[in-house]
């Protein structure tokens, strides 16, 4: 009887989720193994809902969206026998190996998994975010950034024909990278990232300036950058089962653009692009990476290298141990900041 492997998409879903899950799967029956998927993420490994995989069903996931075995945010750390339930469903699944596909808090569920279970179990790094460690890219990224680099150009015709200055809200949550590459392609006057308290009179000033010069001016702002006078530490926000701030009533695009047009006078309007830059086609980037890190997870559980991620390391695809992926967040650090004051 072949061993079997199962899969799982854990957290926000992502371009290039599908892809993953296609290479991972050729792979593993090259191998010689066969593949389950758990539905929903870690809730179908709790709940024991699984369903087949194999290279026809996978053959045309390389351009879709989104993830065909579903996903959540269901945490099984934070239910009382929720990993009593994991580790059950893994035995009557009779599953060799588990690759987990997620971003921090899906391969933090995996690495506790092997360090106290020894689950054989291995990791794939995604999220629009781009903010796990111990890899250069995650597959998602590429595909939300294009389609926000694409908005952002899109309200810049609108800003140049009305003479405004248009405001774009993009995801990244607790990282700026998004917000940081879409104003940095969409050639922007000004962004706002978390990783650094926004000037607010130096951004009017450069506002002012732009907006002189060429009678329009585009804001990329991403949605967890703070304005300093918010008050944020007073505003309570509800928490998802991996105590992240759910920021989607949060505004922030309404609120710079607000501070805008009050401290400049100029007509001002903004636009959050939301769950469209999450959705959609996988870039082509997104699908070749998505396909070589799924190709090595199945690698790793062939060759017993449990408890490890697939990675991209200069180009490279490598395994790397999951612990050195998770736990403390890759955000903007402070040597792009220089690069930040020479473009915007
Ligand atoms: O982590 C990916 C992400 O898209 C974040 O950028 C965003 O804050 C969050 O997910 C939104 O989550 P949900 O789809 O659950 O609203």
């Amino acid at each position: 009887m072949k061993k079997r492997i199962g899969i799982l998409t854990g957290g926000g879903d992502c371009p290039g989720l599908n892809p993953a899950i296609r290479g991972c799967v050729y792979a593993a029956q090259k191998y010689g193994y066969e593949c389950v998927g758990l539905i929903d993420g870690w809730k179908g490994l709790m709940e024991g809902a699984a369903t087949p995989l194999n290279r026809e069903i996978t053959e045309y996931l390389v351009m879709k969206g989104g993830t065909i075995l579903g996903t959540s945010r269901t945490n099984p750390l934070k239910s009382e026998d929720g990993v009593k339930k994991c580790l059950a469903t893994f035995k009557k699944l009779d599953l060799h190996a588990l690759v987990a596909m997620g971003g921090d808090d899906t391969l933090g569920v995996a690495a506790r998994l092997y360090k106290d279970h020894k689950l054989n179990i291995v990791g794939v790094p995604k999220t629009m975010d781009n903010d796990l460690n111990a890899t250069d890219y995650t597959f998602g990224f590429d595909t939300s950034v294009t389609r926000a680099m694409d908005a952002a150009q899109s309200l810049m015709d609108t800003g140049a024909s009305h003479h405004r200055i248009m405001v774009l809200e993009v995801m990244g949550r607790h990282a700026g990278w998004v917000a940081l590459y879409t104003a940095i392609a969409a050639a922007a006057d000004f962004v706002c990232i978390p990783e650094r308290k926004i000037d607010t009179s130096e951004m009017i000033r450069k506002l002012r300036e732009s907006y002189a010069r060429k009678r329009f001016a585009l804001v990329v702002t991403s949605e967890a950058a703070e304005m300093p006078e918010a008050g944020e530490d007073k505003i309570k926000h509800e928490l998802d089962q991996f105590g992240h701030r759910i920021l989607k009533d949060r505004g922030m695009g309404e609120h710079i653009s607000q501070f805008i047009e009050k401290q400049t006078g100029i007509e001002t309007r903004f636009a959050v692009i939301g769950h469209m830059q999450r959705g959609g086609a996988p870039t082509l980037f997104d699908r070749i990476l998505a396909t070589r890190v799924g190709i090595k997870a199945a690698e790793l559980v062939h060759t017993g290298r449990f408890g490890m991620m697939s990675s991209l390391v200069d180009n490279r695809i490598v395994g790397v141990p999951l612990a050195q992926a998770v736990g403390e967040l890759k955000t903007v650090s402070e040597d792009w900041f220089e690069l930040m004051e020479l473009m915007f």
